[in-house]
């Protein structure tokens, strides 16, 4: 079907928008209408699973490196992951206790279906989470999970990563019902915050107002700098992505512990400093490093519920504020901010949003 930006600027503006819609489709297709159980991945057995592999490229790989922390936290299975471009040449070794699994908006990426067929006959089982269910990969794969984004044109990444997200969250709480080590009450308070979340995704939206004078200031940088820690530094890695990829800003993202290790040598004025910090267990951690940063003169965009901009105090140059939210899902919801000011920069500066210059939405080749 013929999609068109239905009184949107950009694709990537109503990508964004669509995000609570595709969110709760995707969140209807793996948990129905109501209830607390996973339907649609009963083959998918993590018996005998010793190690997961998760490969992917660009924002596909940033979900990943969130759905490491989930899947380690909730099921305790250690997982491993890495772009497509280094898996496949460096040959690891995957054995018959490995899930390989493999996350595609697009399924047709060049080095992630060629990692994909080094672990064909190797891995357990192949799996994969994917936009196109015809795609490449989808066909090629044992279980191929849809995502349920629909289709996505702004060459940016935006819907697909968060429904990306919603189905990896989905299977780490499935592997952690097989393996039992999530109590079935967690579980259920799991499954309600979710499907809580499309309520507060569209909260999230609302401050666009204020994520779009902040990107005015923010096109006028040269550099930027984003700092999370936890399941939120792979969402930091993924803001300084959509930046780069669209505003041609230069960005970069650290583990906010990192900073001390190197970055910190940057902070001045001109470099601005996106922080990513729901109030989580890690919250008081990133209120210091933000006072490192304060401390030298740099100007800190806190991202945080109302509490957490309190908690930071005066120091900080500008904020953004989310609605609470169970700490597992912040990444989801964080995501839409770390979108706006990438899109919202990038139309101050006037750049072509939904096909930036030497980008392509599906790379086919190697
Ligand atoms: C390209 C796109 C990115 C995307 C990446 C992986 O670089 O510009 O937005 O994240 O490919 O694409 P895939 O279709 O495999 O998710």
């Amino acid at each position: 079907a013929q999609v068109d930006k239905g009184g949107y600027k950009h694709f990537m503006a109503k990508e964004i928008a669509e995000q609570p819609q595709v969110i709760s489709e995707a969140i209807g297709h793996y948990f129905g209408a109501s209830g607390h159980e996973i339907r649609g991945l009963d083959n998918l057995s993590f018996d005998g699973v010793n190690r997961m592999v998760m490969v992917a490229c660009g924002t596909a790989y940033y979900a990943c490196v969130v759905a490491k922390y989930w899947i380690e936290k909730l099921a305790g299975i250690p997982v491993e992951v890495d772009v497509a471009s280094e898996f496949r040449y460096r040959e690891p070794p995957v054995g018959d206790d490995v899930i390989a699994l493999f996350v595609s908006q697009s399924g047709e990426t060049a080095d992630t279906l060629a990692a994909l067929r080094y672990c064909q006959g190797k891995a357990k089982k192949i799996v994969s989470v994917v936009n196109v269910a015809e795609s490449s990969i989808a066909r090629e794969s044992d279980i191929a999970l849809p995502i349920l984004a629909g289709v996505e044109i702004g060459v940016a990444s935006t819907k697909a990563f968060s429904c990306q997200l919603t189905v990896l969250l989905t299977l780490a709480l499935e592997a952690a019902r097989q393996r039992g080590t999530l109590s079935a009450d967690r579980q259920a308070d799991l499954v309600s915050a979710l499907r809580g979340l499309p309520a507060r995704l569209n909260i999230a939206l609302d401050s666009e107002g204020v994520t779009e004078q902040i990107s005015h200031e923010l096109a006028e940088a040269r550099d930027v700098l984003f700092l999370g820690r936890g399941q939120m530094y792979p969402l930091a890695l993924e803001g300084a992505l959509k930046l780069k990829e669209i505003s041609y800003i230069h960005a970069e993202a650290y583990a906010s512990g990192e900073l001390k290790h190197g970055p910190i040598a940057l902070i001045d004025p001109n470099v601005p400093v996106v922080v990513m910090a729901p109030r989580d267990a890690l919250f008081d951690k990133t209120v210091s490093n933000m006072q490192e940063v304060m401390a030298r003169g740099g100007k800190v965009l806190l991202v945080s519920d109302r509490k957490g901009i309190e908690l930071a105090g005066d120091g900080i140059w500008r904020s953004i504020e989310m609605p609470g939210v169970e700490d597992l899902l912040a990444p989801i919801l964080y995501a839409i901010p770390a979108q706006q000011l990438a899109y919202h920069t990038a139309v101050a500066k006037g750049t072509d949003v939904d096909q930036p210059r030497n980008l392509a939405k599906s790379v086919t080749v190697e």
